[in-house]
């Protein structure tokens, strides 16, 4: 099994547009109906291009908490995992996105995902409490046995000048 400071080794935070990113898979903070909308969900759309919307019109929805896998289309991401956030910052709906997005690159054999700050913006999460989630969720998931060696990066994708220096300050007191 890993050690938590090799945990940390396959942590990033990257601050900018998650589109640009050449990872196995990027992961939207979408809606239930999946229809495309602002923040990043716009972001992904827009650079994906149309053929993503109609594939997630395919998918029937998302539940808050659950992910669905998409191709990634004209991104440089191959994939597009949806995840739906919760709008009432319920905790465990908050943990389930990272944890079954997760579950879905292992699933799939991905090796390099990318993550936004789910449910940060217009679903109004705090973001410091958003962070120690989605910290603390991808280090219980990355310590479990069956998922040892299962990725190779894990990125924190953050937009903002404050969530950059919130996961530098909260990624060293999470991966101890
Ligand atoms: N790349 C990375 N992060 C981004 C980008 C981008 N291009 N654009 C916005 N963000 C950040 C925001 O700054 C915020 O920190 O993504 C985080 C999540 O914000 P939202 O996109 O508003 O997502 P969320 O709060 O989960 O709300 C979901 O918004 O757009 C709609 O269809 C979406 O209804 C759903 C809701």
């Amino acid at each position: 099994l890993r050690h938590p400071h090799k945990l940390l080794n396959l942590i990033s935070i990257w601050k900018g547009d998650i589109t640009r990113l050449e990872v196995d898979a990027i992961v939207n903070a979408a809606n239930a109906r999946l229809a495309g909308g602002g923040g990043v969900d716009g972001a992904i759309h827009r650079a994906a291009g149309p053929e993503l919307l109609h594939e997630c019109k395919q998918l029937g929805g998302c539940e808050p908490g659950e992910a669905k896998l998409t191709k990634g289309y004209q991104l440089y991401a191959k994939h597009v995992i949806h995840t739906v956030g919760p709008m009432n910052q319920d905790a465990k709906v908050l943990r389930d996105c990272y944890l079954n997005s997760l579950d879905l690159c292992q699933t799939n054999g991905f090796r390099t995902v990318a993550f936004p700050c789910i449910a940060t913006g217009v679903y109004g999460y705090p973001s410091d409490d958003a962070a120690l989630v989605a910290l603390s969720t991808v280090k219980q998931w990355l310590e479990t046995d069956q998922h040892d060696q299962a990725l190779d990066r894990i990125v924190f994708c953050v937009f903002s000048d404050k969530d950059l220096e919130l996961y530098k300050e909260t990624i060293p007191k999470v991966f101890i």
